[in-house]
């Protein structure tokens, strides 16, 4: 099958099960401010929204807002005493994004706080913002085996944990990046307070995956 048609297939797709007027409005708003297109592809997003539904999450924790597409997604799963904290190192991001989830009626749910997410992280746990019932990672890639760590501190058994573009670039070929990528799986896989598993996708994001990490241990 070739690239052309699962893009295609795709763009069916987004249009189909997650066409939302306000998280629509935030990718234009992104763009307009001249932020990357790397936010998640609709389908994915809508699956993120889907796998908050499933847990009933109250608490969500995203590491990476960029202009709050995927902010937006999770935190309409929530109910309205739930809570999503979103962490972003960039001022101009984390504007872009407030203003998007203004937009999208989710300020009361959602919050986006400034700063590099290993500053947030210990904040967060000595204020007692989890334990997540979510957490999203989707930052810079060589700390995620720190954010990894990080999740799992602040969460819960049954909590989930998803991480974005693990398979970015293949992880099988040899450069650094994907050399990391492949150790960040091994890492995963071997953990043993999680169950889990990655998950290959093809979007109109091109070829990537994501790992799905459920807590089983008490920690
Ligand atoms: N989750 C978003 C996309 C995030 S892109 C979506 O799907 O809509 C990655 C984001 O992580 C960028 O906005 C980048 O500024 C931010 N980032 C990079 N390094 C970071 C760090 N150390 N701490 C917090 N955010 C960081
Ligand atoms: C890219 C994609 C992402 O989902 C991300 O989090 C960072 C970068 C990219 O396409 O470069
Ligand atoms: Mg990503």
């Amino acid at each position: 099958m070739s690239e052309k048609s699962w893009t295609e297939i795709d763009r069916t797709i987004g249009r189909l099960f997650a066409s939302d007027p306000a998280a629509a409005a935030a990718l234009e708003a992104s763009e307009a401010a001249g932020l990357p297109a790397i936010e998640l592809a609709p389908g994915h997003a809508k699956f993120l929204m889907l796998l908050a539904l499933i847990r009933d999450a109250k608490r969500i924790l995203e590491i990476g807002t960029l202009g709050g597409y995927s902010t937006i997604w999770m935190a309409r799963a929530l109910p309205v005493d739930g809570r999503l904290i979103s962490l972003e190192a960039s001022e101009e991001h984390a504007r872009v994004a407030r203003g998007n989830i203004e937009r999208a009626g989710l300020s009361k749910v959602a919050e986006v706080r400034v700063g590099k997410a290993l500053d947030w992280l210990p904040r967060l746990a000595e204020e007692g913002a989890g334990p997540f019932d979510l957490v999203f990672i989707d930052a810079d890639k060589e700390n995620n085996p720190a954010y990894f760590d990080w999740a799992l501190k602040l969460s819960r058994r049954g909590s989930a944990i998803v991480v974005d573009n693990v398979v970015r670039h293949g992880a099988q070929d040899t450069t650094t990046h994907s050399g990391n990528v492949r150790s960040f799986m091994e890492l995963v896989a071997k953990d043993p307070r999680v169950s889990a598993t990655v998950i290959q996708t093809v979007s109109i994001k091109g070829h990537d995956g994501f790992a799905l990490a459920v807590v089983t241990g008490e920690e």
